[in-house]
């Protein structure tokens, strides 16, 4: 199963970067089609707009009618949870009934749990009591898969850059990190907002960062050839040894390969040292 991952595409209207934010966006969407094996699916870990505004939503739909593969989102700290509904509903993924964007896709080897992390007016991350016995339902109702868990607060300590807990509370981590460690099946947490790779551990669950897909907001160093150009994750998954993570390179020349390395999910990326 080969999952692309994408993140904090932040798109805006009125911004000065504003065409430089949908380029990023539209031109990781044209990578992951051209991706030779195909992508099974696209998640994109949320901050999808910058101001949660409907408008913003209907760029970012449009950037994702393009994809080839099905996508999946959740919202992120920016993100707006009634105007993400409006706008990506209608593909049929989010669970009925629920106050928040929590869901499983189960078509795939590996089963996706999409998380919704967002508290609204607050930069960090929030996951309530009832989320957290909603996510041991949506584990338990299958018991043989394994399952790739994806956030947009890491659910880890980031020890890159200047802030390292990016939830509101002990509490509410804790409550995610024990309901995601209680089944033993969870094999990969996959997460965003940082807008730099990172890597770390969830108890024994190996966890990561992808950086955001706007190239403006991207934190950490890159060469000068490399700073207009999109970085995301393809999380490729074998039976044997669980996810192995490329950091791609989004290529501005079609007619250019586009650059590729190698690199664990337990390791962080080398184009952020
Ligand atoms: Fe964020």
């Amino acid at each position: 199963m080969i999952i692309a991952h994408i993140s904090d595409t932040h798109l805006t209207l009125d911004t000065p970067d504003a065409k430089r934010r949908m380029h990023d966006f539209a031109s990781t969407i044209a990578d992951i089609n051209a991706l030779d094996p195909p992508a099974d699916v696209i998640v994109h870990t949320g901050d999808i707009v910058h101001n949660g505004r409907p408008d913003e939503y209907a760029q970012a739909a449009a950037v994702l009618a393009k994809a080839r593969a099905p996508v999946y989102v959740l919202p992120g700290n920016k993100d707006d949870r009634a105007n993400v509904r409006v706008a990506f509903s209608a593909r049929g993924y989010f669970a009925p009934g629920h106050a928040f964007i929590d869901y499983a896709i189960e078509y795939y080897p590996v089963r996706v749990i999409a998380l919704d992390t967002l508290s609204p007016g607050n930069g960090r991350g929030d996951f309530r009591r009832e989320q957290a016995e909603h996510l041991i339902e949506l584990i338990d109702a299958e018991p043989d898969k394994p399952i790739a868990v994806f956030t947009h607060h890491p659910p880890f300590e980031v020890t890159v850059g200047p802030d390292r807990f990016h939830f509101e509370t002990m509490d509410s981590r804790a409550r995610l990190r024990d309901a995601l460690q209680r089944s033993g099946r969870v094999v990969a947490v996959f997460s965003g907002h940082v807008h730099r790779a990172a890597a770390g551990q969830i108890g024994r669950i190996p966890a990561s960062v992808v950086p955001c897909i706007a190239t403006t907001l991207r934190k950490g160093e890159y060469p000068p050839p490399m700073k207009t150009r999109a970085v995301y994750h393809i999380h490729r998954f074998n039976p044997a040894w669980g996810f192995v993570t490329e950091s791609r390179v989004v290529t501005t020349d079609s007619s250019a390969p586009a650059e590729r390395r190698i690199v664990s999910t337990r390791a962080a990326s080398l184009a952020d040292s």
